[in-house]
Formats: C-alpha cells, structure tokens, sequence
C-alpha cells in the first residue's frame, strides 16, 4: 500500500482519496478492494495546478476544477487492471487507450481481446469517484461469452508462444451444454492445457445407437480430435479412456465379435497430429468383467479355439499434440514457476503403464471413470491452475478431480440430464465459487441456484 506523499502537502490544500474502488459488474455489488493506493492532489488557487503524486507532474486544469478522483489515463487503466485481475480475465484481455468523456465525467477504458486483438467491450469509470460504472460497462460474463466465440487460430498460436513466451490460458471453470464437435469451435485456440476424456460408447445394435455405423461413430470422434487439437496448447496433451467393445450376437447362429476401437482412434489421433505417448493399461479387478458374459462358453466346454479371455481392462491412451519445442519446453517457459514446483508428483506415482484401479458406479450416469484414474491423470499431464477439458463430460468427473487438484475445467456435455448433476457438483466442489462458473446454452449457477 503507497502512503499520501507528505511533501505533497507543503505546496497547499491536500485531499487524499482511495483510488482503487472496484464494482463487480457481474453482480452489480459495488466492491472495495483490499488494497488501497492513496494519493495527493495539490491545489494552488489561481494557478490551478496538479502535481502528480508519483512524477511531481503537473496535472490538467480540468481535471482539478472538476474535482476528478481519476486524474489521467495512467490511473484509469490501473483501475482497469485491478479489476481485469479481480475477475480473473487479465492474462485474456488487455488495455486500448482510456478516454475522458467530459461531458458525463466518465473514463472510458476499451478492452482489447489478447488473441484476437479485437474490441471486446469497455470499462467505464466514474472520473468523481473512481468507481467502475457497472450499468455501462461490459459484463464479466459478456466478456467471456465474448471471448469464447472468436476463436482465431492463428493469431491465438502467436500469442501463446510470442517471443517463446508461454502465455497461461485465460479460461475459467466452465460448463457447456452442447455437442462438443460443434461447441469446441467456439474455444479459443491454445485455451486448454489438458483434455481428458473417455467418449461414448459405440453400440453396434441399431436401436441403441446414435450413429449410423461403425464408420460414422469413427467420424464423430475424428471431428472432435481435430477441434480439440485447435483448443489444446501447445505440446500439450489429450489422454483417452477406450476400450474395445463387444458386439453381441443377434442369434444362436451368429457370432458375437469385438471391435477394437482404441486401435481405430489410435490412427485417427496420428492423422490429426498427435504424437503418441504411452498407452496405459487401466486394469479393474477380476470379477469386474464377467458381466460381458465372455469366456463363459469355454469355462464349460474347454475346447481349443473357443478361448475368451475375460475382458478386465481399459486403456488409457496418451498423446502429446506434436510440437517441434521439446516437453522441457513446455516446463521451463511456464511462467509461473512456483506452480510447476509446487506441482511435482509425489513418491507413490505409477511406476508402469499398468494401473490397477477399482470402476465407478453412479446412480445417474452408465459409464463415469473413477476419480482415481481422473486425478492419476490430471497429476501427471498438468500443472496445478492449468485448464483440463473433457468434451464428453458426462457427470463431470474431469471437473471435481480438476477442482480437487487446484485445476480449473472446461466440461462440454450434451445430455442436460447430466448437466444438472454438474451444475448440482459445482456447488459441491467450489462453494460459493461455484457462482463464478461460466455456464453455457444453459442457466448458471447465479440464476437458478443462489446460494444462501
Ligand atoms: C463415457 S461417458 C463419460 C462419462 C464421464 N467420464 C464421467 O465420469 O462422468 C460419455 C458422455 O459423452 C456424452 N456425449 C456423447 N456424445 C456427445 C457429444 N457429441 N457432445 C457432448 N457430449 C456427448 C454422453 O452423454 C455421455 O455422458
């Protein structure tokens, strides 16, 4: 905190006024902040001068007679900023030139999109009080419905490694209620740090399909791999719960078959410029995979060839979005280097590509993963504040295990049945936070469930 300048005080008449005065515009709850910065306006009668606090320099006339608390376009934009950082925005957005408007008394401060480089909206301030005039600016949650419809891939790319530069993402925790092919291409490029995720089932019986066939479930999740390599940053990467499915015979003369779609998603992940990384066998415990009814034909006959094995495990596939920069280079140009400290795995890490975890059951939701395999996951591919996506989200485990781990999320799910148990989960993981998540296509938190 800057104390009044004393010497100030010398030259005449002092008034000390706190300058940093916020308005949560989302809430329309006028704010203080906690910090205050102080300063001195010197007034000579007749002469009608200012010196700045800081410089000494002297002030405009006007400025003085109108009995401005905001004196320049310096103090206007530290305004801005304070509050850019109070809603967490700051790394997403930056500063146009602030203007007086006279007439009004108002400082108008443009706010400038840092990917798109764009007009985004505005903060205007009271000159009198210094107070952010919340009816005339732009909303928090317009800003970032703003910000995540003008995707740019190009100019995010630039942004994002500027000067090699490691730029972090600017995204919130944020629910989507949507089809993730088409939802993903309102995210701006490089804006997620980690996608995991484990799509839907593929059901060869038409009834229980959404797809036409096989090949059309392959293209469903080819469309979301390429958007999703869009939205990734840099270097960064997209781990995959799959696992082959079995096809059940449709009568006594057919034959039952597995298809083995890990494999098929493999090469689709190669073709839209992944590297692969690992593939990790998540194996659940024996009795897990008898329901499948499989192996149970050649546990009574015992003839050869009519070997099943008992299918007890998934795989957890892992890519890396290609990148010429080494992974040392995604370590060493974060800029935030104590979370990359405070981010180091501990001793009981897996030490193989063979992880023995018990599944997940849920009243609401068929297939959820386990919270275990979630946070072995987010551990391993992510610095603490980092920005993980699960397009399928389903009940949103991505996001509780990314809360639990001092992560922020990104869930995009289609089913809003599954949306109300995440909007239901926000409240549970985040509190009172969970006011600030970004709902999509979908009521928010503020409206629909205040909490007491
Ligand atoms: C295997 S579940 C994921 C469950 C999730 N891992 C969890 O723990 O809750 C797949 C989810 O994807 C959703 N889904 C399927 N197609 C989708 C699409 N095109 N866009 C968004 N969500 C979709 C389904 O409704 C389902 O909830």
């Amino acid at each position: 905190m800057r104390k009044p300048d004393s010497k100030m005080g010398k030259t005449g008449k002092s008034i000390t006024r706190q300058s940093k005065h916020y308005s949560d515009m989302s809430s329309h709850e006028p704010r203080v902040s906690d910090e205050t910065q102080p300063y001195l306006i010197t007034r000579e009668p007749g002469k009608a001068e200012i010196q700045h606090p800081r410089n000494g320099k002297r002030m405009p006339r006007v400025a003085i007679n109108r009995e401005y608390a905001v004196l320049d376009v310096k103090q206007a934009r530290q305004i801005c900023l304070n509050w850019l950082s109070y809603v967490n925005l700051e790394n997403a957005l930056g500063l146009g030139l602030p203007e007086i408007d006279d007439r009004q008394h108002f400082w108008r401060v443009p706010l400038i999109g840092k990917n798109t480089h764009e007009r985004i909206g505005e903060v205007v301030i009271d000159a009198k009080t210094s107070l952010i005039v919340a009816g005339k600016s732009t909303t928090k949650d317009v800003l970032e419905t703003r910000l995540l419809g003008r995707p740019n891939g190009t100019a995010g790319r630039k942004a994002r490694r500027s000067n090699g530069t490691y730029i972090l993402s600017s995204l919130g925790n944020t629910v989507i209620l949507g089809d993730s092919e088409v939802e993903l291409h309102n995210l701006p490029a490089q804006s997620v740090d980690l996608v995991f995720t484990s799509p839907p089932y593929y059901n060869a019986r038409p009834e229980y399909s959404d797809f036409v066939d096989y090949e059309d479930y392959l293209l469903k999740i080819r469309k979301v791999i390429q958007s999703t390599h869009r939205v990734l940053a840099e270097g960064r990467f997209f781990v995959m719960n799959t696992a082959p499915v079995l096809v059940r015979r449709t009568s006594r003369n057919d034959a039952s078959k597995r298809i083995a779609v890990p494999f098929d998603i493999h090469r689709i992940f190669v073709e839209e410029g992944f590297d692969f990384i690992d593939d990790i066998i998540w194996v659940k415990p024996e009795g897990a995979g008898w329901a499948t009814g499989r192996g149970r034909r050649f546990a009574a006959d015992r003839n050869p060839l009519q070997y099943k094995a008992v299918p007890v495990t998934e795989y957890v596939l892992v890519y890396r979005k290609h990148s010429d920069n080494l992974i040392d280079w995604n370590i060493r140009c974060h800029p935030k280097q104590e979370l990359v400290k405070a981010s180091k795995i501990p001793d009981d890490y897996e030490r193989t590509n063979v992880w023995r975890i018990h599944p997940a059951t849920h009243p609401k939701h068929p297939a959820v993963f386990p919270m275990d395999l979630a946070e072995k996951v987010i551990r391993y591919y992510s610095f603490i504040g980092d920005v993980i996506l699960d397009p399928f989200a389903g009940i949103g485990t991505v996001g509780k295990s990314a809360v639990k781990l001092s992560r922020k999320f990104v869930l995009i799910e289609e089913n809003p049945a599954y949306i109300e148990e995440i909007r239901q989960g926000c409240m549970e993981w985040l509190g009172k936070e969970a006011e600030n998540v970004l709902f999509v296509n979908c009521e928010g938190i503020r409206d629909s469930h205040r909490l007491l």
